[in-house]
This record gives structure tokens, C-alpha cells and sequence, in this order.
């Protein structure tokens, strides 16, 4: 695995593979590599011929300063595991060759807006959709690689490839899940003992939740799932909603659809999906 911080040096590499028609998948993420980025590097891997990680904790997604500030940071870590899962070319490019004028950011994509994560954290989308078009210009790959666990993040980067016409497949991949049936994330590695055991309870109380849903034993009522929250400490509930997977609109019916939660153990923001058929 080639390591590069130039987009000079990523010019230079690339050139050789697109000129040969070699097909070039991409991952795109923000460090703090576990095993659901390694599933879309494996993906990725069996898809094509050439892959490219990159790594870059991109500062106008963070809506709020402490979060950028306290963001897991592994790098040397992650080449490890990135030097297993066989990736061909990892990028770690610097704020600058990002952003060569300024954070600024565009909003491009209206669709899928001012519900879920985009109603509680103003400009996030702007920044993941600015950063994601920059990295797709620069690297133009043939296809790149997205969990599920961030859906509306991959119906906006769908919609962000429809509205700029790039040619590139964006490929959902289901979330890989810890032994409680939550999705992975980076920001879970920096739970405390007490913070990981209120992980683990809520885990319980959103699968019980979903099981007597589904038994018909209660009715939708987000109230009830609130107040077990509470006992367990959970006090801050962004979302909790059931929407239909395809225009993410609010929905009743369990057909193709999911629960979006969204919530907070102390300072750490969780969000997640459930699909409930
Ligand atoms: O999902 C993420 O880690 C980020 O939002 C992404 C897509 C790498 C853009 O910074």
C-alpha cells in the first residue's frame, strides 16, 4: 500500500490506472478504521481493480467545535489495518490541498433536508457534500463505497452524483453491527467503562422496542421508548422516527422502512437505523 499526502503524487499514480481503463474504488472516511470501513475496503477490493482509501477529518462537517476537536484520531493504527485489507493507495491529504481557497462549503443538494441529522446539525450536509464532491473530482473513481449506517449521508452523496452528473456508482453497503446489533462507529471507541455499559442498555431497550412493535404489544408511541431512555440516563434525544428508506418521509407502515435514532450518551452523539421488515 502506497501512502501519499500530494495531490501531485495522486495525479502521478492514477494516471497509469485510468489510462488502462482500470476500474478504481474508493472509500472515503475519516479514520479511526474499524471493522465497518474494512468491510467497504473488502467490497471495494472485489469490485475493483484499484483501490483508494483516504483518510481526512474534514472540518466543515463538525458543526460543533469540541466534537472536531476530541475526534478520534489513529492514524497509525489505521495504515495497520489498511495494510491487511489490501487497499492499493492510501491518501492523507492536508487541509490544503482540500481546501486551497477556504473552508468554504456549497449547498448542492436539497433533497433529503431539514429532517433528521440535518435539522439538529446545521451545515453538516454542506460539509460532507462539498468535501465528497472535492475528493470525487480529484480522484474520479468508478465506483465508491458507503455505509448504511449514515443512510441520509448516502442519499445526499446519491443525489449530490445525480445533481453534478459524475460518473461514479454509489454503493450502499449495510452496516457491519457489534455484538448488540448496533452499528459500528469511530466516535464508540472513546466510551468510558460507564459509557460503553449504557451503550449496551440501550441497545436493549431500542431492540425491545422494535420487538413489541412488531408483536403489535404497543403502539407507536416514541414516548414510551423516551422515558426508558431516561432510565438508563439518556436525556438528550435529537430523533427518533420511522421513515420510508426510499424519500425518507415519515411513515407508519414497517414495509421498507427503518427507525432513525439519534441521541447522546454524556457528549457522544449516536446515530443509528433499524430496518424494521
Ligand atoms: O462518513 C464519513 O466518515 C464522512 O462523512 C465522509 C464521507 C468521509 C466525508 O468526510
Amino acid at each position: 500500500m502506497k501512502i501519499i499526502k500530494k495531490l501531485d503524487e495522486l495525479n502521478k499514480i492514477l494516471e497509469p490506472v485510468k489510462n488502462t481503463k482500470k476500474s478504481i474504488g474508493l472509500v472515503l472516511t475519516m479514520g479511526n478504521i474499524h471493522q465497518g470501513h474494512l468491510s467497504l475496503v473488502d467490497k471495494a477490493r472485489s469490485d475493483n481493480d484499484f483501490v483508494v482509501v483516504s483518510i481526512f477529518i474534514n472540518p466543515t462537517q463538525f458543526n460543533n467545535k469540541d466534537d472536531f476537536k476530541y475526534y478520534p484520531r489513529t492514524l497509525n493504527t489505521d495504515i495497520e489495518k489498511l495494510e491487511i485489507s489490501n487497499c492499493d493507495l492510501l491518501f492523507l491529504p492536508e487541509l490544503t490541498e482540500i481546501y486551497p481557497n477556504g473552508f468554504s462549503t456549497e449547498k448542492t443538494v436539497t433533497r433529503y433536508r431539514d429532517i433528521l441529522c440535518d435539522k439538529f446539525r446545521p451545515g453538516h450536509f454542506e460539509g460532507v457534500t462539498t468535501v465528497v464532491g472535492i475528493f470525487f473530482e480529484l480522484i474520479k473513481p468508478t465506483n465508491s463505497y458507503f455505509g448504511e449506517k449514515d443512510f441520509q449521508q448516502l442519499k445526499l452523496v446519491s443525489e449530490l452524483v445525480k445533481i453534478k452528473k459524475y460518473n461514479i456508482n454509489i454503493i450502499s453497503c449495510l452496516s457491519i453491527r457489534d455484538q448488540y446489533g448496533m452499528s459500528l462507529a469511530s466516535r464508540h471507541t472513546i466510551f468510558t467503562e460507564v459509557q460503553r455499559q449504557t451503550f449496551k442498555k440501550l441497545s436493549k431497550k431500542i431492540y425491545n422496542f422494535i420487538s413489541l412493535l412488531k408483536q403489535k404489544k404497543i403502539k407507536l408511541d416514541f414516548q414510551i421508548l423516551k422515558k426508558d431512555l431516561l432510565e438508563i440516563d439518556i436525556n438528550k434525544v435529537d430523533y427518533l422516527e420511522i421513515r420510508d428508506e426510499k424519500d425518507l418521509e415519515i411513515t407508519n407502515s414497517f414495509n421498507d422502512s427503518r427507525l432513525f435514532i439519534a441521541l447522546y450518551i454524556d457528549k457522544i452523539r449516536i446515530i443509528d437505523n433499524f430496518k424494521l421488515t
